[in-house]
């Protein structure tokens, strides 16, 4: 196995964090929670429970060594097999993908439209977006097919040349052109506004349902309960300090959160737009606006939505590697065939996806009164997600020898440090996500 270096962890970890989550739905759900206190709630959500978890996840792959299964029997108390079954979080993952990838499709379309001509009004907006998503089924294949294939494409070629090396490239202009947006931002009357409705706290707008939906954004921006940064840190040297590499992706994945959504506000309150437009905001409130700065704007819109896929396709690479590693490793096969087999499984679970959404093709045939999409995303954020988190949590808590743990951190911060998480990940944190597990699932209102 070839290992990434520090720095390359890091990227590739931030690159994993970094995206849709990050740019589309923590500025909407910011939205339509109405601002500084769901910021507020967010950020303590990152630091007592995601950081937590990826703490956690960090120190099972660094000390495991092997894919999510192997790794977690490794790491039991006496070898315990059982434990393998926990691999099957590297499904969620694919799963996840097959979605994403049809989202990150929609914004490579919007990319070659936006370079083409604007919408100029909220209503033509709309109506494209719709006619997209619901019935240009040539286009929704066709992109969805180049995003799977510069997937493929960049995973196939392994760890240190593929992932990291695609990390290196995007990352920084990732951070080249949100820098030149946020510049932008800054010269707008609206900037101030923007920072007041991301800061200034309205406690009025929280109850339990601004609280779960902070820790599910927490779990899903920091990519946890996906066994992807277990897999990615089982190929990190047992040597690096894996709390401060821990607390530098969160960090830069908050950051750049907090960073898209004063973009993004600012632009809409220049424009006198609503900031609560839900998932459309991206789509459709934002292409008007851009619409009526001209030249300008069109650039901005380009820029915009290939910040998104470059955000986005780091992020794809990470969800496929966890099921890589699982079959090379239990399977004995080679690189190329994993890549063939968890490679077809999300191209053609995508293409479901997407016919779900089509007038002509699938939108009736619901699960449960939701699309093949929908369901999708709420088996994985709701079920499947939540599910792998306790079950590490529950694993280093309760069934992984307690100083093996401790020998793990005290190489690298002191011991209270240690007690506090090892509290966090034995009672906290557990708890936390049961109840959020229990909320999703229409147990508890
Ligand atoms: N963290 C990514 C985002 O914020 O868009 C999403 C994600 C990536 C989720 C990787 C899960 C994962 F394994
Ligand atoms: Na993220």
């Amino acid at each position: 196995m070839t290992r990434f270096t520090r720095i390359g962890f890091i990227l590739a970890a931030a690159g994993s964090a970094v995206g849709l989550g990050n740019i589309w739905k923590f500025p909407y759900v910011t939205g339509e929670y109405g601002g500084g206190a769901f910021v507020i709630v967010y950020l303590l959500a990152i630091l007592f429970i995601g950081l937590t978890v990826f703490i956690a996840e960090t120190v099972i792959g660094q000390n495991g060594q092997a894919d999510v299964s192997t790794s977690f029997v490794n790491l039991s108390k006496s070898k315990n097999k059982n434990w393998k079954f926990a691999g099957f979080m590297v499904f969620t993952g694919l799963i996840i993908l097959s979605f994403y990838s049809v989202v990150l499709g929609w914004i490579l379309n919007y990319v070659f439209t936006s370079f083409v001509s604007l919408p100029t009004e909220a209503k033509v907006a709309g109506a494209n977006f719709e006619k997209l998503i619901s019935n240009d089924i040539g286009s929704l294949i066709l992109y969805h097919t180049l995003i799977a294939g510069s997937v493929i494409y960049i995973v196939l070629k392994g760890i240190k040349e593929g992932i990291e090396k695609i990390n290196l490239i995007l990352m920084p202009l990732l951070g080249l052109i949100l820098f030149g947006l946020l510049l932008y931002a800054l010269t707008l009357d609206s900037f101030s506004q923007a920072i007041s409705f991301m800061f200034s706290p309205d406690w009025s707008k929280i109850n339990g349902d601004a609280l779960l939906a902070a820790l599910g954004q927490a779990f899903f921006t920091l990519s946890l309960g996906v066994g992807t940064i277990l897999t990615y840190s089982a190929s990190l040297s047992k040597k690096t300090n894996f709390i401060k590499t821990s607390i530098s992706v969160a960090v830069v994945d908050t950051s750049i959160a907090i960073i898209a959504g004063l973009i993004i506000f600012s632009f809409l309150f220049e424009a006198g737009a609503p900031s609560a437009a839900g998932p459309g905001l991206v789509f459709i409130s934002l292409p008007v606006i851009f619409s009526g700065w001209g030249l300008l704007g069109q650039v901005i819109a380009v820029s915009f939505f290939v910040a998104l896929i470059f955000a986005g396709i780091t992020s794809a690479v990470s969800m496929i590697e966890p099921s890589l590693r699982f079959f090379i490793e239990r399977f004995n096969i080679t690189r190329s065939k994993a890549t063939l087999i968890s490679g077809s499984t999300f191209y053609l679970l995508g293409i479901v996806a997407l016919l779900s959404m089509s007038k002509s093709y699938g939108a009736e045939l619901t699960f449960f009164g939701k699309n093949a999409f929908d369901l999708m995303d709420f088996m994985t954020s709701s079920i499947m997600m939540p599910l792998a988190a306790i079950l590490t949590c529950i694993f280093l808590g309760y069934f992984v020898e307690k100083q093996k743990l401790q020998d793990a951190f005290t190489q690298h911060v002191p011991l209270a440090v240690f007690n506090f998480w090892y509290f966090l990940i034995k009672f906290i944190v557990p708890i936390a996500i049961i109840i959020l597990l229990l909320n999703k699932l229409g147990v508890i209102q």
